[in-house]
């Protein structure tokens, strides 16, 4: 596995990066109440964290990072609050897609697209258009996501197939299920990191999180960085995985 881990001499190289790594990225309010900044300042340090944490994916040799941007929940913040969000992922998507797409880097989204502004949709789609040949980093934007929808919109559509007579209900599996997901392609979450020190999915992909390992750090997510994304990955290493079987000879 190509792993550009140089910085840290003194460690032996890690064992294992995970191929996949999803962040909730929380805590932005906080800090910037701490101090004494507005929230919309939090949130745009925090999209500077989201670059820093980008070319630290790709250089460390994870394959997919997926990001928790805005949740189906969150619409039940301030407009002022939402209408700073929205903003953000405009700019990043206008200033930071010729970037993303020079590196390699191939833009995905989840979430429902559907209700959302109509020149945010054409951002989207064109930043996925763009970047589609890509391979070096793929960036997941989970935005008005939520599991809980994501899971029903499946259900909706495998009984859709079943009512229509072009499905038999047997052949509805866990797996026929986990295709019919916004990113049926993506390997599930190796691990999911949230920064602020909250323990909870908070309706972040509840599914395909069966078996992640789960890094709660006590950081906001504007002071996440290099070497914290290395913290979780070193975190990661000393985990072990079972997936309901014995524990692996590890051979070390
Ligand atoms: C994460 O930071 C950003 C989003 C949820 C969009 P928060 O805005 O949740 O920050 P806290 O949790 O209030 O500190
Ligand atoms: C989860 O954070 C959503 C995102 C990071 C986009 P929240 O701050 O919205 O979650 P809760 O409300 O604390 O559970
Ligand atoms: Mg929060």
């Amino acid at each position: 596995m190509s792993n550009g881990v140089s910085s840290h001499p003194e460690e032996p190289a890690r064992p294992e990066t995970p191929r996949h790594v999803a962040i909730i990225m929380d805590g932005n309010g906080r800090w910037a109440a701490a101090r004494g900044l507005p929230r919309g300042e939090g949130h745009r340090r925090g999209v500077e964290a989201l670059r820093r944490v980008v070319r630290a994916s790709h250089e460390l040799g994870i394959s997919y990072l997926t990001i928790y941007s805005f949740s189906s929940e969150n619409w039940s913040r301030p407009a002022t609050e939402i209408g700073d969000l929205f903003g953000l992922l405009r700019r990043f998507i206008r200033n930071d897609l010729a970037t993303l797409h020079r590196d390699g880097v191939r833009v995905r989204v989840i979430g429902e697209r559907e209700g959302l502004e109509q020149d945010i949709r054409a951002l989207l789609a064109e930043a996925e258009d763009l970047t589609k040949d890509n391979t070096a980093l793929t960036l997941v934007v989970a935005f008005n996501y939520g599991s809980r929808q994501e899971i029903a919109q499946a259900a909706q559509r495998l009984a859709r197939e079943v009512a229509d007579g072009k499905r038999a209900v047997e052949t509805i599996t866990a797996d026929t299920l986990g295709r019919y997901l916004d990113a049926p392609d993506i390997p599930d979450p190796d691990m999911i990191i949230r920064t602020s020190g909250e323990q909870r999915l908070s309706n972040f992909l509840m599914w395909q999180a069966a078996y992640s390992e789960l890094v709660f750090v006590p950081i906001h997510w504007p002071d996440f960085d290099r070497a914290a994304l290395e913290g979780a990955i070193a975190e990661y290493a000393r985990r072990e995985r079972r997936f309901g079987g014995l524990a692996a000879k590890t051979g070390s």
